[in-house]
């Protein structure tokens, strides 16, 4: 059998994404009551995180102790990627010795040549372009908060960048509607934007909530731009989602935040605690819906 990857959400169909989000669900069911369920016994999980991580790292690490597995951290400063190995002769290093591979790698072209010389699953922890395991954070929340997203209508306000791209794909995917509004300059890839028919920016951030059942939104800055967060804060202020722009949206709306977030610029001060906020929720669906996609990878 070939080995499967999670490099984007496109490269699993939209049966296999529901049937992670479903075992998620089970396997949140199965913590919560204290019942072992250790499908990964024996098994390794190699993890190489070149940036900074709380939630992602955590739900690998918890989530492999929890299926009886373990999780080894590689920072680059510690393993001889540091000193300049190829990629490549770490991954088919790796894959000698481990069952999967986890790497959160600014570069997409590093993460693809990464995953063609493994010979093991190779998960992204997040890339510049994308982050999918976020997404099936975020699905696995709607769902248990308001049931089926497809033909639901949501938002996304702020950069078109990794986690907006995400959403372009999980549009695909789980058939909703997306409304972007990024302001100029900041849009998605227009390829990314192109290959999903129910995704479309639009010029504000309210004509995106309008009505919206979902509003999500990410930092004006993401990892690798810090030096440009002075610069982008007037560009961005009239994407800031507070609970005035919330109040344009469906009276039932979720807003979901990958986190972490700055409050006081992409959300107010008080957003993450307002009644229509699940961005605590949907940090541990991160550990659940990644035990999930470890299971799915490799069992
Ligand atoms: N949302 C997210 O990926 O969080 P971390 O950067 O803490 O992993």
């Amino acid at each position: 059998m070939a080995k499967r990857d999670f490099l984007t959400l496109l490269d699993k169909s939209p049966e296999e994404l529901g049937e992670i989000v479903a075992r998620a669900c089970e396997l949140k069911t199965l913590q919560r009551d204290h019942k072992l369920h250790q499908s990964l016994s024996g098994r390794t999980l190699a993890m190489i995180f070149q940036q900074n991580s709380t939630r992602t790292r955590m739900g690998f690490e918890a989530g492999m102790t929890q299926l009886g597995g373990h999780a080894v951290f590689l920072s680059p400063g510690d393993t001889q990627l540091g000193r300049g190995e190829p990629i490549s002769d770490t991954a088919r290093v790796l894959s000698e010795m481990v069952d999967a591979v986890v790497i959160r790698t600014p570069s997409h072209e590093d993460l693809i040549t990464f995953a063609e010389a493994a010979s093991v699953p190779v998960i992204n922890a997040m890339t510049s372009r994308f982050h999918p395991c976020q997404l099936l954070a975020d699905m696995q929340t709607f769902a248990e908060l308001r049931g089926p997203i497809a033909g639901r209508a949501v938002a996304f306000v702020g950069d078109g960048y990794n986690m907006c791209h995400s959403y372009i794909n999980a549009a695909r995917q789980w058939g909703f509607q997306l409304k972007i509004a990024c302001p100029e300059g900041h849009e998605p890839d227009p390829q990314i934007l192109a290959s999903c028919n129910s995704a479309v920016l639009v010029e504000s951030a309210r004509e995106a909530v309008d009505q919206a059942d979902l509003v999500v939104t990410d930092v004006w800055s993401s990892m690798g731009h810090e030096e440009e967060q002075a610069g982008r804060k007037a560009r961005f202020a009239p994407y800031q989602v507070n609970e005035a722009l919330l109040d344009q949206a469906s009276r039932d709306v979720v807003f979901l935040h990958c986190l972490p977030a700055h409050r006081g610029e992409e959300v107010s001060e008080t957003l993450l605690d307002d009644p229509r906020s699940a961005v605590w929720q949907e940090a541990g669906n991160r550990l659940h819906t990644q035990k999930a996609l470890l299971e799915f990878l490799l069992t």
